[in-house]
């Protein structure tokens, strides 16, 4: 197999910024080697050049800087129709705007043409690998894991689970959501790099006799995820009570079902007391913090400060469509105005490690993607300092890693992409894409 080699600014991390001012590995001048797939070598120019098989070509892109490819860890790809549609709050929105727009999903038409174009974004923005919500429909799934598996992407996704509490028209019951659930996992998971997540919507959407087939299924499939949502608003946790009797906390009803556990990711995690987030902690369940969606549904304020105390382990989500944007750099930005307003500094290094390197270790999926280190997969993200005329003006002028990142992540977004690797394979390139839309604008006009 032939090298593909990368001569750009170059950042990964060895652990978390916030426990080791060592943790961001940096080289201004950096190479990164590709080979079948996986990372042959990434360092500094100096030292990695040697390794350089005799005429591999060097993309030249020392204007740049590449970093692993972003990880979403929470997103509905049925939703991509009904970003920024109004409601005063989750409960409302839910029923006002995905159900009806889940509906469609009937279509298999409509599943695979939307999962073409909600992959297009993803990799537009950077994101290589996400935990993906399908809808109740088997076929939704199908339709999203082809989609994936085309384009040689590590995604995880699963079908809902519904069962009560929904329109009809988006029910399963317990035994039909098991039988579809288990004949997914044994399609996809670890086809490729497609893996299966279990997907309880949350608990209000689920009778407890479909949280016990979740609890079986969870116990036969010990590797795969499994995603749901917990404490997102007030309203919900106050529902979920009086729905579930007897539990002590939202958090408690999926613990008793066996659905928490490394790879169980619940979205949002607002209203929990440390006595849950340590439970999280113990049983290396990861928390989803989706800032742009809490903020548009005012669903409240994720506590960093007491997730850093507690030791529950965090990765970085858009929630689309509940969130307001595919783009990891502007969920960086709102985390970080949602981590001010809990008096605690969320620093633009430590950010881009809980989208990457920190996401796949909480995930378990840092032997994969997520670090660049030797033998891993190759995904990765080509990111341009001089992407817009202020981005230009603003990174010309700073004087650390820090106010670089920090400048990406308050100012950027998908124009920040330059292009997009998964597997080593240039999966978008950002000016390639642009010339085409302007050309096919031209023939319509
Ligand atoms: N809780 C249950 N379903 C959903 C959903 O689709 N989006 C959000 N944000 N919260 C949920
Ligand atoms: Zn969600």
């Amino acid at each position: 197999m032939t090298q593909s080699a990368y001569r750009a600014q170059l950042l990964r991390f060895n652990g978390d910024p916030a426990q080791s001012p060592h943790a961001a590995v940096f080289d201004e001048d950096g190479l990164l080697i590709v080979e079948d797939g996986h990372v042959v070598a990434a360092g500094a120019w100096d030292t990695v050049s040697t390794q350089l098989a005799p005429g591999t070509q060097v993309h030249e892109m020392r204007d740049k800087l590449i970093v692993p490819g972003f990880i979403d860890s929470h997103i509905h790809y049925p939703q991509t129709d009904m970003i920024a549609s109004p409601a005063p709050g989750l409960l409302p929105w839910l029923e006002t705007y995905t159900f009806p727009t889940e509906r469609s999903f009937a279509d298999p038409a409509v599943a695979a043409d939307t999962a073409r174009f909600f992959v297009d974004e993803l990799l537009a923005c950077g994101t290589t690998t996400a935990l993906v919500y399908c809808t109740v429909h088997k076929h939704s799934a199908d339709a999203f894991f082809s989609e994936s598996e085309a384009r040689n992407l590590r995604m995880v996704a699963g079908k809902v689970l519904m069962d009560r509490n929904c329109p009809e028209f988006l029910r399963d019951t317990a035994q039909s959501g098991y039988d579809d659930s288990a004949e997914l996992i044994g399609r996809w998971h670890n086809r490729g790099r497609q893996m299966y997540a279990l997907t309880p919507r949350f608990a209000p959407t689920s009778t407890e006799a479909q949280l016990e087939a979740c609890s079986v299924l969870a116990k036969q499939h010990q590797d795969i995820f499994i995603q749901s949502h917990v404490a997102e608003n007030l309203a919900e946790v106050e529902w979920v009570a009086s729905l579930f009797p007897g539990h002590r906390s939202y958090l408690d009803i999926y613990d008793h079902y066996g659905l928490l556990r490394p790879r169980a990711v619940y979205g949002h995690c607002v209203h929990l007391d440390d006595e849950d987030r340590r439970r999280m902690a113990q049983t290396r369940t990861v928390a989803a913090h989706c800032p742009t969606s809490n903020l548009f549904l005012g669903s409240g304020l994720f506590d960093f400060d007491r997730a850093g105390e507690t030791g529950q382990p965090v990765a970085l989500a858009t929630d689309v469509g509940g969130g307001t944007s595919f783009s990891m750099l502007q969920t960086m930005n709102e985390a970080h105005k949602v981590a001010r307003l809990t008096g605690h500094h969320l620093s633009a290094t430590r950010m881009f490690w809980l989208a990457t390197a920190g996401a796949a270790q909480a995930l378990d999926l840092a032997d994969k993607v997520g670090t660049l280190a030797v033998q891993s997969e190759a995904d990765f993200i080509v990111l341009d300092p001089a992407a817009t005329p202020l981005l230009a003006r603003r990174t010309s002028r700073v004087e650390s890693l820090e106010e670089l990142l920090f400048a990406f992540a308050l100012l950027g977004d998908d124009r920040a992409v330059y292009a997009t690797y998964a597997a080593g394979k240039c999966v978008h390139q950002r000016d390639r894409e642009r010339a085409h839309a302007a050309r096919t604008a031209k023939i319509a006009a």
